[in-house]
């Protein structure tokens, strides 16, 4: 890339080249089906079971536990239609305004379906209150699904305190509620171990860990009964049929390995650059607001909005000054709809229209925080003084 400044890596991350190396001999030397009989694709199903092994030992679980599909949008529609599929009745499912789409069109879908869904609100700072999750249970209340760290604020939602809530709620038949988490942004940045988690399903995708784009796997604990979504050769324990994207599954694995090696000295590194990105902000916008706080978010992300701004031309003017970064989610950063996530936080339509996200990764500098901050200022003093 030429001296562009990318500041949204909750968007995408570019593959690394140790988890390209990796992949590179199952493109063209090691490209047998896993699935046939011969010696020579035994190197692809061996290579499938190493990845599987790589990410069972990041999320403390069984291998038989881990499951690919084709990314974060697969896994969830897996983990809450899987659930409703397997049922014979139609039951009740809980879920959270914050989401992301492909949790809540799963549950659109559903309620279309004849399912009653629960979508529970979140505090001011965009976290979800446990409480309110053991409240929204009813008997017949089969799964609930709370995101772990959100895509637009980088809000951090307390699994375990949710995860407990349910488990030794008294309500009627809440010890066999599922509880799935979408932990996509939580990769690379927070712990994924599924049984402190309290977790029966969570979700990752391999392109926000510098994995390539259209791999995921969905983590379904022993014993947790889901219908499969595609169904077909059988493959992955006939859960997710399909012939296996065998060099991306390769990269999963070595990028989730280095992506949990490298996550406290990124953490640190991280609250240092936000720290310096929302003073600076803050000095030269000081009418700017933080969506999200400080305390109950990752340092990754930063969201800011700016009252009488529109995200679209902010976004635009950043671009135009090398500085790559989103408004609201990367799925709606075309249109002009306020984003779903800071409505749900409080904001008014027009603070939500003018939020910026700015994602930091393993490669953003502190002088690109200061590039960041300078361009910011000339893009906000130019559009204000086309307005007057
Ligand atoms: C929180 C969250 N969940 C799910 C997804 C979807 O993942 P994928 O792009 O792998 O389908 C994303 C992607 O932006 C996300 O941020």
């Amino acid at each position: 890339m030429d001296d562009h400044i990318y500041m949204d890596y909750a968007a995408t991350t570019a593959l690394r080249k140790e988890v390209f190396a990796e992949m590179e001999p199952y493109f063209s030397e090691n490209y047998g089906n896993p699935s046939s009989l011969y010696g020579f694709a035994s190197e692809s199903r061996n290579a499938i079971e190493i990845s599987r092994d790589q990410v069972s030992k990041v999320l403390k679980c069984r291998r038989s536990e881990i499951f690919f599909t084709s990314g974060g949008t697969e896994s969830n529609n897996m983990a809450i239609k899987g659930v409703a599929l397997k049922g014979n009745n139609v039951g009740h499912m809980v879920t959270t305004a914050t989401e992301h789409h492909a949790n809540l069109n799963s549950f659109i879908q559903l309620n279309d379906l004849g399912w009653n869904t629960t979508v529970i609100g979140v505090n001011p700072d965009g976290t979800v209150d446990p409480h309110l999750v053991e409240d929204a249970l009813r008997p017949e209340t089969k799964l609930v699904s709370v995101m772990y760290v959100n895509n637009e604020t980088g809000a951090v939602n307390d699994i375990e305190a949710i995860s407990s809530i349910i488990k030794n709620s008294s309500k009627s038949s809440a010890e066999n509620v599922l509880i799935h988490t979408d932990a996509v942004q939580a990769a690379g940045k927070l712990n994924l171990d599924v049984n402190k988690l309290g977790v029966d399903m969570l979700s990752i995708s391999g392109h926000k860990i510098h994995a390539p784009k259209g791999i995921g796997i969905l983590y379904v604990k022993k014993g947790t009964e889901l219908s499969p979504l595609m169904t077909g050769g059988g493959q992955e324990r006939s859960l997710r049929s399909g012939t296996e994207n065998v060099p991306s599954i390769v990269g999963l694995g070595v990028a989730i390995t280095l992506a949990e090696r490298e996550r406290l000295s990124q953490y640190s590194t991280m609250v240092g650059l936000q720290k310096k990105l929302i003073h600076g902000v803050k000095k030269i916008a000081p009418e700017g607001r933080l969506n999200g706080h400080f305390n109950s978010k990752v340092p990754w992300i930063v969201n800011f909005s700016f009252n009488g701004f529109q995200g679209e031309p902010l976004i635009l003017g950043l671009d135009f000054k090398g500085i790559l970064a989103s408004s609201g989610s990367a799925c709606s950063s075309a249109s002009v709809e306020p984003s779903h996530v800071l409505m749900a936080m409080g904001l008014s339509r027009d603070e939500a229209v003018g939020s910026v996200r700015f994602s930091m990764g393993r490669e953003t500098t502190e002088n690109d925080v200061d590039r960041t901050i300078e361009a910011l200022r000339e893009v906000l003093n130019q559009l204000a003084s086309m307005s007057t």
